[in-house]
């Protein structure tokens, strides 16, 4: 049976995170760690190979760009991220001319993984990731509104006293400020979530600025993202057919097309197998075009 082999690039707070979080759960048999800070990936890699007496057989190393040939899945987590008072949207520029040089590396080595990508503003640098690569679009997956609709489902499960596992609800949309929650599907074992519109307008606001908070409280989020990138990085390797709201580009979805955005999607070893086009209702339909509309702005915005 084939090695699978998992690329990080970038070993920030967030790349160091998630590559610690797929070795405890032994999710591949090779680990790379990529970093314009090779020193940080070769302490990272060594710091976890320490760890592998405790846990299995992952072979984590520091690598090069190289290393990216055969890789099942590269994940992109390079560039800077949100300091206090920051937007995601404020990174925009620094972080394309970033990702001009990762993808320029990436493609010279690998042309048939899986790009899984976290920087942000991360529906804009998986669409400039697709656009540049020009991979089908099922193997250019954004991590999108996974970790916002975790969040969301958390806070439902806080305020209703019930296992955030057993809550279904989705954020959709930008994976930042204008992102929208789809109360009109949020349910508990099918029953529609009963609280006020009070409580849902404070769940919603605490899920869509919990980066702002976090981020003023300890300078960056990290925990929950490595956790949203594993989960992706499984569904892909068990070939799950899971549905993940990962940022996929959309066309007539909704009417909206041509703009990477986080949707419930099936995810499975092809990447994005399809699009979930949920039931949703005319006020949510707005603020979908609203958020589109947003992230197509910001794409004119550098010409892309
Ligand atoms: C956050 C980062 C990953 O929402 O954008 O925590």
């Amino acid at each position: 049976m084939s090695k699978t082999k998992i690329v990080v690039i970038g070993v920030g707070a967030v790349g160091s995170t998630t590559a610690y979080t797929l070795l405890l759960r032994e999710r591949t048999d090779e680990l790379v760690l990529i970093d314009a800070n090779e020193n940080k990936a070769i302490g990272d890699a060594i710091d976890m190979n320490h760890g592998l007496p405790f846990l299995g057989k992952t072979k984590v190393w520091a690598g090069t760009y190289e290393d990216c040939r055969g890789a099942n899945i590269i994940i992109i987590t390079a560039g800077t991220a949100q300091k206090p008072g920051e937007s995601r949207t404020d990174l925009l520029k620094r972080n394309i001319s970033i990702f001009e040089g990762v993808m320029d590396e990436v493609m010279k080595y690998n042309t048939d993984g899986i790009l899984l990508i976290a920087s942000n503003p991360v529906d804009i640098m998986s669409y400039f990731s697709w656009k540049k690569s020009q991979w089908p679009v099922n193997r250019i997956i954004g991590s999108g509104t996974l970790l916002d609709s975790a969040r969301f489902r958390y806070l439902i499960g806080e305020r209703l006293h019930i296992d955030s596992r057993s809550v279904h609800a989705h954020i959709i949309g930008e994976h930042g400020d204008s992102e929208l929650p789809l109360w009109s599907l949020a349910n508990v074992a099918g029953t529609p979530i009963d609280i006020s519109d009070e409580d849902k307008e404070e769940i919603f606001t605490n899920t869509r600025d919990a980066a702002y908070q976090i981020i003023n409280a300890k300078g960056a989020t990290y925990y929950a993202i490595a956790l949203a990138l594993d989960r992706i990085c499984t569904a892909i390797l068990r070939d799950e057919g899971s549905v993940l709201n990962v940022s996929t580009m959309l066309q007539n979805y909704h009417g909206v097309s041509d703009v990477y955005m986080g949707v419930p999607c099936i995810v499975d070893a092809q990447g994005v197998r399809e699009v979930l086009n949920l039931d949703i209702s005319e006020h949510e339909r707005e603020l979908l075009h609203r958020s589109a509309n947003k992230l197509k702005e910001l794409i004119t915005s550098i010409s892309m």
